[in-house]
């Protein structure tokens, strides 16, 4: 069984490890392993939306129900962070800054297709957009080793592919579409 307070204790405690993205990765993936027990206990999943199991300095833990067919424009974490897909897919493009552009200017570098099951860790430097590319929700645990939403940070225009300032209110708004 899946228990929210039981989650963000063992995420907490794996902070402790010395290589705390490996242990955190670890545990997300048992966690996921068992795809039913996470739904059961997180709850009947809503159409979307960004829900807080836990915030602080040292570690932000998210139930994240991305609407179907959802995409969010490229974005940094400055951070590490570890992906669990418990139902659905997430289809993310990883991209990397060209040198020595003053705008930002960002290039396709790779992609990552993770589905129900899988759990995967990026690190603190990764740029990436995200897919949702089924006809229903996608159900994700995200953790991320700080603040995530007390962190400045870049997100890139679509069209142009040019940074500038991440905007958290916009994209709760288009989590709740
Ligand atoms: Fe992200």
């Amino acid at each position: 069984m899946f228990d929210r307070d039981q989650f963000v204790a063992d995420c907490q405690a794996a902070l402790g490890n010395k290589q705390a993205a490996m242990a955190v990765r670890d545990l997300v993936a048992r966690t996921v392993s068992e795809p039913a027990a996470v739904k059961r206990g997180l709850g009947e999943p809503k159409p979307g939306g960004i829900d807080i199991l836990h915030r602080s300095p040292e570690m932000t833990v998210v139930n994240l129900i991305w609407p179907a067919n959802m995409i969010i424009m490229p974005h940094d974490h400055r951070m590490w962070s570890v992906i669990g897909i418990y139902d659905g897919r997430e289809d993310n493009i990883l991209w990397r800054r060209l040198p020595d552009r003053p705008d930002g200017r960002i290039e396709a570098a790779g992609a990552r297709s993770i589905s129900t099951g899988d759990a995967v860790t990026f690190g603190a430097d990764i740029i990436h957009s995200v897919i949702n590319p089924i006809s229903r929700p996608t159900g994700a645990i995200h953790v991320y080793g700080g603040d995530l939403f007390g962190t400045e940070r870049s997100e890139w225009d679509p069209a142009s592919l040019e940074e500038r300032a991440y905007d958290t209110d916009k994209v709760r708004r288009m989590f709740k579409r």
